[in-house]
């Protein structure tokens, strides 16, 4: 792997060479020492040039966790204020000796620009509304963990698909294991155009009680310009897994949410009471998924 860009173009053989070694990872993290050598004198700087909590943090700690040097890239406090650009702060990083750039952005396609300019490994951490394949590939850890497999699933993802990086690399990821992806939510919010890409369209309710995976996504407000939603009540009572939804959902399916959660509009805070939300699962097996993304694009390289 020279990158990690998108899911689309990541081979089913490296998103499983990628899931098995997080599995060694993972293990690694439950010792009392939750530290290996392996990526020893490498640099990793983190370019996070849109807000975020769990990704980061996540990032800078699988990096550290195999004893990486990370460096941080605010943009607010960077000479971007001053005018520089993208491109010349990328070249001024790089003269420094970067082994590995994870970016955040606004702009779809910022990581794919980058690696064409850079020989650090690019890993791009969210780029606007188009891909974040990280978070795919701990979906698709966790997934695999509580059921056993990846093959053949139904998997339903609930909300704001138009504006979601998630839903796009979870539907990328899905369908190269034959799993069937169920896309719900607003019209406004949930375009026919997704079925070109091998979604179906569906109604919640018809769907809640019939699918291993139920995914409820953000509203991405910061990428909406007018109104989308009648109202946060409406949303909730329509889209929402509310306590009455609960009820008819099978105790064996996975209820899962990226984070941050609108709490009682995505999802009533019920919903955290019962056994197979993994919400918090997703965000630990987060850390061990991007060592092993790390660790196969700067440990292993010739
Ligand atoms: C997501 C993101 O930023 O794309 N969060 C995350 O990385 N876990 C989802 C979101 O912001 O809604």
């Amino acid at each position: 792997m020279r990158h990690l860009l998108d899911i689309e173009s990541t081979s089913v053989e490296d998103i499983l060479k990628i899931l098995d070694t997080a599995e060694i990872f993972l293990k690694v993290l439950d010792q009392p020492s939750k530290k290996l050598p392996t990526l020893k004198g490498k640099t990793v700087l983190l370019m996070f040039l849109e807000p975020s909590t769990r990704t980061q943090i996540s990032f800078e700690m699988a990096a550290k966790r195999l004893s990486a040097d990370t460096v941080s890239f605010s943009p607010s406090r960077s000479s971007m204020q001053k005018g520089e650009t993208l491109l010349d702060t990328l070249l001024n990083l790089q003269a420094m000796e970067i082994d590995a750039i994870v970016v955040r952005a606004t702009s779809p396609g910022t990581p794919h620009f980058l690696a064409k300019h850079t020989n650090a490994k690019v890993i791009n951490a969210g780029d606007g509304a188009h891909e974040h394949p990280t978070q795919a590939l701990l979906d698709a850890f966790t997934v695999r963990k509580h059921l056993g497999r990846l093959e053949g699933l139904k998997i339903l993802i609930v909300g704001d698909i138009l504006h979601s990086r998630v839903a796009r690399s979870n539907l990328f990821l899905w369908r190269k294991f034959n799993c069937e992806v169920y896309f719900s939510g607003p019209p406004t919010l949930v375009p026919k155009e997704f079925e070109k890409l091998g979604a179906k369209i569906v109604e919640l309710d018809e769907y809640i009680d019939k699918v291993d995976v139920i995914m409820a996504l953000r509203l991405q407000r910061e990428r909406m310009e007018g109104s989308f939603i009648p109202s946060q009540r409406e949303y909730r009572m329509f889209w929402g897994i509310t306590s009455e939804r609960l009820r008819r959902i099978p105790e064996s399916t996975l209820i899962m949410h990226p984070g941050p959660v609108n709490w009682g509009m995505e999802m009533d805070w019920e919903v955290n009471e019962r056994r197979n939300t993994v919400i918090l699962d997703q965000v630990r097996n987060g850390v061990a998924v991007r060592m092993s993304v790390l660790y196969h694009l700067l440990a292993r390289e010739k």
